[in-house]
């Protein structure tokens, strides 16, 4: 394996919906952060009473879920070793790459803080380095251009492989992609799942997003035989 593809799609983020910015529970949140309501993210934890009538309610407003898997991903072993190339495809058309070496805010409101800029400024640079970039892409467009010789939908209703075998399906290939779901409950898109070669389960019942994503990467880190005297690959 090259390196791995991880793709949180249909992420629950995005900016608080046209028809919900007049509640009072977004105007006080706000309000309270000093910002206008058309550039605040919907969060579940405070716009619950405004989000009742959203269309699929149950899958938006939740940026912790990416925030949680992003920071579990960037943080492991196979992403310090260059190993990793993580995007995160939001719901409302947008794919934010992420810069292997950014270390994210761990605070959840400085995360969602950075992702809000992300929409003003779609590019952040530090250093003459780029940190994260949004662009207007869907899932398709990222396929079509990194070209993942498979592509794997991590779902609970996949089919079930023991994690050896999916550890060596998964590091024979060069450039695979895994794909998690960063949305509390639901299914898939079927647009979703059109472009998964396979869908597979890694445990009987669902697990959370970020759990899902420390093992799959253990996994592939264990199939890949990454151990902690690993020097010669290790980065500075
Ligand atoms: C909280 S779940 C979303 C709930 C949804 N019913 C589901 O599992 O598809 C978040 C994501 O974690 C992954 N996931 C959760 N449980 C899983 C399992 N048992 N096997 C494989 N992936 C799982 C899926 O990618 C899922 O979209």
């Amino acid at each position: 394996m090259e390196k791995l593809i991880l793709v949180i799609v249909e992420a629950a983020v995005e900016l608080v919906p046209k028809e919900i910015r007049d509640h009072p529970s977004v105007r006080a949140e706000a309000r309270r952060r000093g910002k206008r309501v058309d550039e605040i993210l919907l969060d579940r934890s405070y716009h619950h009473a405004a989000m009742k009538n959203l269309p699929e309610n149950w899958k938006r407003g939740r940026p912790d879920i990416t925030h949680f898997t992003l920071l579990e991903a960037l943080g492991s072993p196979l992403n310090k070793l260059g190993l990793l190339e993580t995007y995160v495809q939001l719901r409302d058309g947008h794919i934010i790459w992420i810069n292997s070496e950014t270390r994210l805010p761990r605070i959840y409101e400085r995360f969602k803080g950075l992702i809000e800029k992300l929409y003003r400024e779609p590019v952040v640079e530090a250093d003459e380095k780029i940190l994260l970039k949004m662009e207007r892409k869907t899932l398709k467009n990222l396929i079509d251009e990194l070209k993942p010789d498979l592509k794997i939908l991590l779902s609970e209703d996949g089919e079930e492989i023991g994690w050896k075998k999916l550890g060596k399906l998964i590091t024979s290939h060069q450039k695979p992609m895994i794909m998690i779901g960063g949305f509390p409950r639901g299914d898939f898109n079927p647009e979703t799942k059109k472009h998964a070669d396979k869908i597979i389960k890694i445990w009987p019942t669902a697990l959370e997003a970020w759990t899902v994503t420390s093992r799959i990467l253990c996994i592939i880190e264990q199939n890949l035989n990454i151990q902690q005297e690993d020097n010669d690959r290790r980065r500075p």
